[in-house]
């Protein structure tokens, strides 16, 4: 009798530790997914420049895990990428080996990724107020232009 109970203890005991060692496991598993799931980005900036942590927090908000590259020589990375100089903003970004150059609002990097045109990536020129990571008001559409092999083209207004 005393044994029996013995034997019924632990086996209770025994449940209780599988289904702790379950929910730890789901838990786990759950953490790896959410890190898979984020998009990648390197961004490369001026060590001094504001604009770009700005647009850096835009781009981890909206899901992407951002890697940070500051440089001073900002002109050897728009060289290395392709973004000719009346196309350059301050910051470049890497998305699945395009390039996004600039303050371009998450929904065009979005699509970019989704239509994957055959084009080296999109720029938005200059750094337009109100476009994010800018202080200011919009005042006109953002125009976008694709960045390709031969020159660029407007990719679209925004
Ligand atoms: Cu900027
Ligand atoms: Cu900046």
């Amino acid at each position: 009798m005393k044994s029996n109970k013995l034997l019924i203890g632990l086996v209770i005991f025994s449940l209780l530790l599988l289904g702790i060692g379950f929910v730890l496991a789901g838990n786990n598993s759950g953490n790896n997914k959410d890190t898979e799931n984020l998009k990648k980005a390197v961004v490369y900036k001026s060590p001094l420049c504001g604009c770009c942590v700005k647009y850096i927090s835009y781009l981890e908000k909206n899901g992407y895990d951002v890697e940070v590259k500051s440089t001073k020589d900002m002109n050897s990375v728009k060289e290395k990428y392709g973004v000719p100089v009346n196309m350059e903003s301050c910051h470049t970004t890497i998305v699945d080996d395009y390039v996004v150059e600039g303050h371009i609002p998450i929904e065009v990097v979005d699509q970019l990724l989704k239509d994957r045109p055959d084009i080296s990536g999109i720029a938005l020129p200059d750094m337009p107020a109100g476009s994010p990571g800018m202080p200011g008001k919009k005042i006109e559409p953002f125009k976008i232009y694709s960045l390709t092999a031969t020159g660029t083209e407007v990719f679209g207004l925004y």
